[in-house]
């Protein structure tokens, strides 16, 4: 076996083949061909402008990286694993094409910082994308929730009822969620946005280079300030897989609640053919798959993340091949989180909420019973404490009686405390429970309608 083409100078012979087989990334690295070229054209362009090499040598490489992106994108370009990466594989066929020209692209710059950039730039793409698509989520949730304003529907802790609330309300919550990771995605994006061309193999180099250049050529906010760091730091990738596994907990949060409220025994929210599967067995049934799918990926992202650290933890200054390990789990995750934002969007479009049922469940397991101690404290002044206690006790004579709690007569609630009076039945619907809950960021459904319309024009 030959040396390799590109550092074989010292090498009298080429890899083993499990030494090349451990060593390739080309197998999975080559996603990032876009943001490889993009780099590779900063970096001649700039190259050119400090005079290190010639325009008619800067415009041999473009044309030549133009040429290759478009065999990539028609999918000719003939991908060889001795070439071990995109870096080299790009350079490669760019030399085989061009000549003279190609070998000097890589001049002043390592595969250290291209790689680096390479990430950097993966990330940022993915950031964009995403950030989108979590917008389009929380958009379907707000249009749920400006539908389903006043439609009430139980409030659970420890998944027991615990007092209605509104479906709209419900939905809210999750938009708020989202906001946070929206907001995540963004910040990741600020502290990543600074570029690593330059710092070449660990120190920088003696060439000439701009590196404000090919920073602004690229988009970033300038070059990052230490060479060292630039080729050893992936926390922006780790902090992005941070922002995606909190997203995808959140998607995961959602979709179980999915799970559960399409179940029969719930029969809380009906998904249409589009979103659920059938079994191949049992004619009757209704899968809510993609649900559960969303629920049951959050794992691999998960996973990215912990891989990540787990490779960063132990590495010495600066690059270590560990590092190759970062990308997979990065693609991996980043396109895990398109899908399932995708399906999440598709199912809040595609729930319907069964209005009867909510509302049936959201009175029983005596639900209002809050707002029955609220009212002895307001009206009798009873301390809070004292309140709950005699509600407990009415609690315990409705369900002995088997009622709910607007069905003990005023003589059986005067048992209890002679001071109450017929007024108390005003706060035991849900109706009145929920609108009562006016306070800023509480479930009446006038919040519900202003916090929605606020939602939809930030949106927007
Ligand atoms: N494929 C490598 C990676 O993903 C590129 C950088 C290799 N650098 C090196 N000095 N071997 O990390």
């Amino acid at each position: 076996m030959s040396s390799n083409s590109q550092w074989g100078g010292r090498f009298a012979a080429g890899p083993s083949a499990i030494m090349q087989a451990i060593n390739a990334s080309i197998g999975f690295d080559r996603k990032m061909w876009r943001q490889d070229i993009r780099g590779s054209l900063a970096h001649a362009a700039m190259l050119a402008h400090v005079g290190i090499i010639t325009t008619e040598d800067e415009r041999a490489i473009r044309e030549g990286l133009e040429a290759i992106a478009a065999r990539i994108e028609a999918g000719e370009f003939p991908w060889d694993e001795a070439l071990e990466d995109i870096h080299m594989n790009i350079e490669a066929r760019l030399t085989e094409a061009i000549g003279e020209a190609g070998k000097r692209l890589h001049t002043g710059r390592s595969r250290n910082d291209q790689v680096a950039l390479d990430v950097r730039l993966w990330v940022r793409d993915a950031i964009d994308g995403l950030a989108g698509q979590v917008e389009d989520v929380m958009r379907a949730l707000v249009e749920q929730a400006e539908a389903q304003a006043a439609t009430v529907m139980p409030g659970f802790t420890h998944l027991q009822p615990a007092q209605p609330t509104t479906f709209g309300h419900h939905m809210l919550a999750y938009v708020e969620m989202l906001s946070r990771d929206r907001g995540r995605l963004l910040d990741c994006r600020k502290r990543l946005n600074e570029s690593p061309l330059g710092a070449a193999a660990l120190c920088g180099t003696g060439f000439p280079i701009d590196r404000r250049m090919t920073a602004e050529a690229l988009g970033f906010d300038g070059p990052m300030r230490n060479s060292l760091d630039a080729v050893a730091s992936r926390d922006f990738a780790a902090e992005f897989l941070f922002a995606c596994a909190m997203c995808a907990t959140h998607l995961s949060r959602f979709a179980e609640e999915v799970v559960i409220w399409t179940s029969p025994y719930f029969g809380f929210v009906k998904l249409s053919d589009a979103f659920t599967t059938g079994s191949s067995i049992m004619p009757q049934k209704r899968n809510p798959d993609a649900a559960e799918l969303v629920r049951g990926k959050t794992g691999r992202v998960m996973g990215a993340l912990i891989g990540m650290l787990t490779v960063l933890k132990g590495l010495p200054m600066t690059y270590g091949k560990d590092m190759q390990e970062d990308k997979e789990g990065i693609f991996d995750a980043a396109e895990t989180m398109t899908l399932c934002l995708a399906a999440t969007a598709g199912m809040v479009r595609d729930m319907k909420p069964d209005g009867a049922r909510l509302r049936e469940a959201a009175g029983a397991g005596f639900s209002t019973a809050t707002d029955l101690a609220d009212w002895l404290v307001r009206e009798l002044r009873m301390p809070f404490r004292d309140a709950h206690h005699v509600t407990g006790r009415l609690v315990a004579r409705a369900e002995a009686k088997g009622s709910d709690l607007a069905g003990l007569t005023l003589a059986e609630m005067q048992a209890v405390e002679p001071r109450i009076t017929e007024a108390i039945y005003g706060v035991l619907t849900v109706e009145a429970s929920v609108a009562s809950r006016a306070c800023f960021g509480g479930t009446a459904p006038e919040n519900v309608r202003h916090m929605a319309a606020e939602w939809r024009e930030r949106l927007a």
